[in-house]
């Protein structure tokens, strides 16, 4: 299976989000990455459910939203109403995990889980089998725009070990500092799924920067 490419809306223009959405529907990338920060869990509020709406209503391709908000559970139905497709919590908000991944899964949506920089790998090991998606952060959740921590590429070799060790099927997502220097070795690494934000919105042809970051071969 060939990667995906994810583009983070938050690094979109929000005056002009529609021709934004144009741009990426009429691109390859595969799905939208839609980030929801309550200035709790993380030191900032990006956008809530009128924007997941309206891009719903602008594209056919799958929305994965991606939760950095305390307690989830209130949420999860509401998300699905406005037309999450995915839907990924933060393990570090969770205090009962399967229950909040069942709860996803009841709702009709794919269910992933986010584990910070400073979270070990491990901490999905029993969860593992239940998982449709796992992100790693590889910048600290809250902002776009910053520089991609190293030690994920250790990470996603430990979690490609408990994929197979668990013989469970997720996804693994990279979230945060993505680009055409990292891109490569993070795909060659066991990445599926490449979030990018600023890289893409801020080139002079976000379509163009989707294609590159589409067309990296695994060899
Ligand atoms: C950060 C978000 C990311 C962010 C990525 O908290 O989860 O999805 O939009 O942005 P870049 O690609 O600019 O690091
Ligand atoms: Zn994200």
């Amino acid at each position: 299976m060939s990667h995906k490419i994810a583009p983070s809306i938050l690094a979109a223009d929000f005056g002009n989000l529609k021709r934004d959405c144009e741009i990426i529907n009429q691109s390859e990338a595969d799905w939208y990455h839609l980030d929801i920060m309550d200035g709790v869990f993380v030191p900032n509020i990006s956008y809530g459910m009128p924007v997941i709406k309206k891009i719903n209503e602008l594209t056919n391709k799958i929305l994965d939203v991606h939760l950095m908000i305390i307690d989830p559970d209130r949420y999860v139905k509401t998300f699905k109403e406005c037309g999450a497709d995915i839907l990924t919590v933060h393990i570090e908000t969770c205090n009962h995990l399967h229950r909040t991944i069942q709860n996803i899964k009841n709702n009709q949506m794919k269910a992933g889980v986010a584990i910070n920089p400073h979270t070990p790998i491990n901490s999905i090991y029993e969860i593992a089998k239940e998982l449709d998606l796992v992100l790693i952060m590889s910048v600290n959740p809250g902002f776009g725009g910053q520089s991609f921590i190293e030690n994920t590429y250790r990470k996603i070799e430990e979690l490609v070990l408990i994929r197979k060790e668990t013989n469970s099927n997720f996804l693994i997502e990279i979230d945060g500092g993505v680009n055409l220097n990292n891109a490569k070795k993070l795909i060659q690494n066991g990445a599926d799924v490449l979030v990018a934000g600023s890289f893409i919105f801020n080139s002079k042809d976000p379509k163009k920067t989707i294609k590159d970051l589409k067309s990296i071969i695994h060899d």
